[in-house]
This record gives C-alpha cells, sequence and structure tokens, in this order.
C-alpha cells in the first residue's frame, strides 16, 4: 500500500481533522523510529498513519478498537505485519506486543498526545516553542494531559531500551518537522 492509498482510505474513515493531525504525528515519530533503529522506514510509517483509523466507530466499545481495523487494513491488502501491530496496540486487548515494530506502535505514539497539549500551552501555541524540559515536567503532572496514558509512554524503555528523555527528544523533533501539517 502507497502512502496515497492509505491517506485515502483513513479519509473514508476518519472525519475529525484533529484525529487526522494525530495519525501524522504518530506517522512522523515511527518513521523517525524506524530510522533510529535501522528499520523498514514506509512500513513503520504506515502503521503510525493508519493506527487508529476505527477510532470514530469504536470510541464507545474499545474492545473493538483496532479489531475494526483490522479487518479493514486486511481487506485493503495491508501488509499483515502491520496490521497485527495496529491491533496489538490497543492496551485494552492486554496482548503482549513481540516485534519491534508492534513494541514501537505500543509504547510511542501515546506521547504525541502529550506533545500536543505541551505546544498549546506555550505562548505561542507552536510546537518550536517545546522544549525537552516543559514535556518532562508535565509528565510528571498526572492532572495536565490527563487522558494520556503515562505508564504505557514508560514501557518504551523495556521495549525499545529508549529512555523517556530519549523518546520525547526523537519524538519532539520527527513532529517539529511537520508542524505545518499539525497546525503547531
Ligand atoms: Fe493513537
Amino acid at each position: 500500500m502507497t502512502r496515497e492509498e492509505a491517506l485515502d482510505l483513513l479519509h473514508q474513515h476518519v472525519k475529525n481533522q484533529n484525529l487526522i493531525k494525530h495519525m501524522l504525528a504518530a506517522e512522523a515519530i515511527m518513521r523517525a523510529l524506524a530510522r533510529k533503529f535501522g528499520e523498514d522506514e514506509e512500513k513503520w510509517a504506515l502503521a503510525g498513519l493508519l493506527h487508529d483509523i476505527d477510532w470514530e466507530e469504536t470510541q464507545d466499545t474499545p474492545e473493538l478498537h483496532t479489531v475494526k481495523s483490522k479487518e479493514y487494513l486486511t481487506e485493503a491488502g495491508l501488509d499483515p505485519e502491520i496490521v497485527q501491530a495496529i491491533y496489538v496496540h490497543n492496551h485494552v486487548h492486554g496482548i503482549e506486543p513481540k516485534t519491534l515494530l508492534e513494541k514501537a506502535l505500543y509504547s510511542a505514539e501515546e506521547l504525541t498526545g502529550l506533545i500536543v497539549a505541551c505546544a498549546l500551552v506555550q505562548p505561542d501555541k507552536k510546537l518550536a516553542s517545546v522544549k525537552r524540559e516543559s514535556v518532562l515536567k508535565k509528565f510528571k503532572q498526572p492532572s495536565f494531559a490527563a487522558g494520556v496514558n503515562r505508564d504505557i509512554i514508560l514501557k518504551a524503555e523495556e521495549y525499545l531500551g529508549l529512555s523517556l528523555e530519549e523518546l520525547i527528544d526523537i519524538e519532539l523533533s520527527a513532529m517539529q518537522e511537520i508542524a505545518d501539517d499539525l497546525g503547531l
């Protein structure tokens, strides 16, 4: 599946523009992580870009989140390794991620939400103004962006061998590179 085909499919299922931006952020951070680990960048980027494709349909039924995605993406002919990584990333299923791709998607995409929230509290609301230290500080304040699951993010240490600081650096710069697309 090409990126263009993936975007078409994404727009068929997702109408909320903020959710589309979340997928673009996930695409960027997955691409950066693939580069870091010497893995297939296009493959990892697709996993990020499509990972929440069924979110709008399953927001009231968390146990179905990624079950629907698996259906749609398999039907669309997406590489089964990417489909499986997307399926496993819904931690409600309680499936332990096995491959590096599964581990990366599972533990890394959650942080994008915190980084966006950090940008929105800057005076200029720009990602360019966000520093690693401010993300770290907000990470430690549970009431800030309370929906962001800190425990999942901390799994990156075990799964990817990345400290929280390293993960923030990789994700922040990947997101800063596409700041215009994210509207931040
Ligand atoms: Fe997500």
